[in-house]
């Protein structure tokens, strides 16, 4: 690969400028495979220096794939018009120009939000040809019903009139007013909409899983974490829905028992 400056390659991956790469290249806060490097126009092969500024690892792909455990109260999008966005939650080693987060999850909603500047990457995943699977456990204000097993995988009908696609659902353990949802597509407060069509309401509803892309138990409300490749590539792998609720029911449970949002 050819290779390319030290200050294009750090700054095509994050908000720093050249001018402050420079002044941090001075000061020693950039190193290449360990040793710091003063002169910012150093050359690199992108493909395999070991870039850190600030001892954050630069990874090689032009683009950065973050992942939020969002919390209540911060909106999903780049423009604070209508609050604070999650952008505020990124810190600034992690952010770059053109990130966004790829996915909506309402104001008071939390859990698993990508954010990238991968435009390509956030098309498949929204795109409903891309047929992600995405899994919420939602608390409930009223007792969980059998009966909306089947009336989830018949295709709920919203009060507007609008017809959701199958979703399969499972009551979660320890509560009778815990439940996951899998849903494979994303209108507009859907689960919310799809538990008051049966006559309940969702009181906190936590993103949990994006194909195979899990939230991590280690990854606190609030805080980010940097995707390595696999991580991303998850996203197109399909988890057992069953499977998957056995395994996690006991620890997201106790995250929304205990309040822990
Ligand atoms: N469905 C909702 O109702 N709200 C969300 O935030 C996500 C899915």
């Amino acid at each position: 690969m050819a290779q390319i400056r030290l200050d294009k390659f750090i700054s095509e991956r994050t908000e720093y400028t050249r001018s402050q790469i420079k002044e941090l290249a001075s000061k020693g806060k950039i190193t290449v495979g360990g040793i710091a490097v003063k002169k910012s126009d150093t050359k690199i092969d992108p493909d395999t220096a070991e870039v850190e500024v600030c001892g954050q690892r630069i990874g090689s792909s032009r683009y950065r794939y973050i992942l939020l455990n969002k919390p209540q109260g911060y909106v999903c999008s780049t423009d604070d018009k209508d609050g604070e966005t999650v952008m505020k939650l990124v810190p600034p080693e992690m952010r770059t120009k053109g990130m966004f987060p790829a996915g909506r999850l309402d104001k008071d909603s939390v859990g698993a939000l990508l954010i990238t500047d991968d435009g390509e990457l956030a098309h498949r995943i929204l795109s409903p040809k891309g047929h992600i699977p995405k899994v919420y456990i939602v608390k409930l204000a009223r007792p969980f019903e059998n009966n909306y097993i089947n009336k989830f995988e018949q295709g709920i009908v919203l009060s507007d009139g609008e017809t959701c696609l199958p979703a399969r659902l499972k009551k979660a353990e320890n509560s009778d007013k815990l439940a996951f949802v899998e849903l494979h597509e994303g209108k507009y407060h859907q689960v919310k909409r799809m538990f008051a069509s049966v006559g309940n309401h969702v009181e906190i509803l936590m993103r949990v899983s994006m194909g195979a892309l899990i939230l991590p138990e280690k990854l606190a409300i609030g805080q980010c974490m940097e995707l390595l490749h696999k991580d991303v590539e998850n996203l197109f792998r399909k988890e057992d829905f069953e499977t998957f609720c056995d395994r996690y029911s006991p620890i997201f449970s106790a995250n929304l028992i205990n309040n822990q949002l």
